[in-house]
């Protein structure tokens, strides 16, 4: 169950604490916020409602602790990162229940988000290890006026701290896939989880604290976006923003300065329904895509443009060359051909065009999103080419 057993440590009384410097604390606000059951109307949970003295500090925190964690072992962060997943996926019952009480995730969906979770932290290590561990090795002499004197070498190296902010409807899936590619490539991280959602997050983070990550280098605040949110994301200690939500994405880019950010921030999502469309698959499409998860998905179906002639019916299209036709001319960041639009499997490229994201998401290229090149020349006294 939530709150007992193994993470009875994240409890105090009837408030969960906030996670920082490797332990469960309570703010010194003495302040909550109360989580109310969709369902119920009435409030299931309460958080710490942490102050700017407490992200100052945790800030000062994960600044010290990434550190020692980029000199960490590629392969041992990822066998932190594997066990972490292993914790997760064994614990999904208590991190499901939570979502059901938290966000009315149903039951099924809840224990999907959690498994789904663990599978993309796993992944990621797999990712992490394989991309981070090669850089580029590059020669003077293939730009003209130089000959061979210059060796460039190239490495992934990370960003720092990373705050990451995921959105109500995925509040575990969306925070590890943000918090995994930011440990793996060497960064640290602060979690600000949303309201609704942050008791499912907080078990979540219990579970890294429990694979053993170093002190500091994950931490979850709770609280009042008035008070803690644009603190958050205006603070000199950020080197990067990854958010998933709405328009409030726009107004963090606007503040953020200069800090790579990572926005998904939903979209209008059509579906295009052809004449020659098989209309017992556009219709179960149109209906699941619309309204699984009661439409709460930043992919849900929100407009269907159907050709007249099968209007009666409903889309897609069996002619894969009018479906390329039709995709290339599309300004949109992802295009499905014969299914309702979604985000999955995690490790698939997402994104978004204008308004609706900046960057791209799965896991790859969120692990590259959080790192930056550095160039390191080995220059030559004389000109040198490598004979076979
Ligand atoms: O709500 C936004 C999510 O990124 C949608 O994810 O397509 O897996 O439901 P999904």
């Amino acid at each position: 169950m939530a709150g007992t057993g193994l993470f009875a440590e994240i409890l105090d009384g009837d408030v969960y604490k906030y996670y920082a410097d490797g332990e469960w604390k309570k703010s010194s606000s003495a302040k909550t916020v109360a989580i109310i059951n969709p369902t119920t109307r009435k409030t299931q949970y309460k958080v710490q409602a942490c102050t700017q003295e407490e992200v100052n500090k945790v800030m000062e925190s994960a600044k010290t602790a990434q550190k020692s964690w980029a000199k960490t072992p590629l392969w041992k962060r990822a066998e932190l990162l594997h066990k972490a997943a292993a914790i997760l996926k064994e614990h999904k019952a208590p991190i499901a229940e939570c979502l059901v009480k938290e966000i009315a995730k149903p039951a099924k969906d809840a224990v999907t988000e959690v498994v789904r979770s663990g599978d993309l932290v796993s992944y990621t290590a797999e990712e992490g290890v394989r991309i981070l561990g090669e850089g580029k090795f590059l020669v003077s002499d293939s730009f003209p006026g130089n000959e061979r004197t210059k060796y460039c070498l190239t490495s992934k190296i990370p960003l720092g701290v990373i705050l990451a902010i995921p959105p109500f409807n995925y509040p575990v899936n969306l925070a590890v896939s943000k918090i995994a590619p930011a440990l793996i490539a060497g960064n640290s991280l602060v979690l600000k989880p949303p309201t609704q959602g942050a008791v499912s997050a907080l078990h979540m983070v219990h579970c890294f604290h429990l694979a053993g990550f170093p002190k500091g280098l994950i931490s979850c605040v709770t609280g009042k976006g008035s008070e803690i949110g644009d603190f958050l994301t205006m603070h000199p200690g950020v080197n990067c923003i990854s958010f998933t939500g709405g328009d409030t994405g726009i107004a963090i880019s606007k503040k953020a300065g200069m800090v790579p950010l990572q926005m998904e921030l939903g979209g209008k999502d059509a579906c295009i329904v052809l004449e020659d469309a098989d209309l017992d698959l556009v219709a179960a499409n149109i209906i699941k895509g619309g309204f699984s998860y009661s439409g709460q998905r930043c992919t849900a179906v929100k407009v269907v443009l159907v050709m007249e002639s099968v209007a009666d019916g409903c889309v897609f299209t069996k002619d894969v060359n009018k479906a390329i036709l039709i995709s290339d001319a599309m300004e949109t960041g992802t295009v499905q051909i014969n299914s309702a639009p979604a985000r999955g499997p995690d490790h698939f490229p997402f994104q978004g065009l204008k308004d609706s994201g900046i960057g791209s998401q799965g896991v790859t290229n969120s692990i590259n999103m959080m790192t930056k090149i550095k160039s390191t020349v080995i220059n030559l006294p004389t000109p040198s080419y490598t004979m076979g």
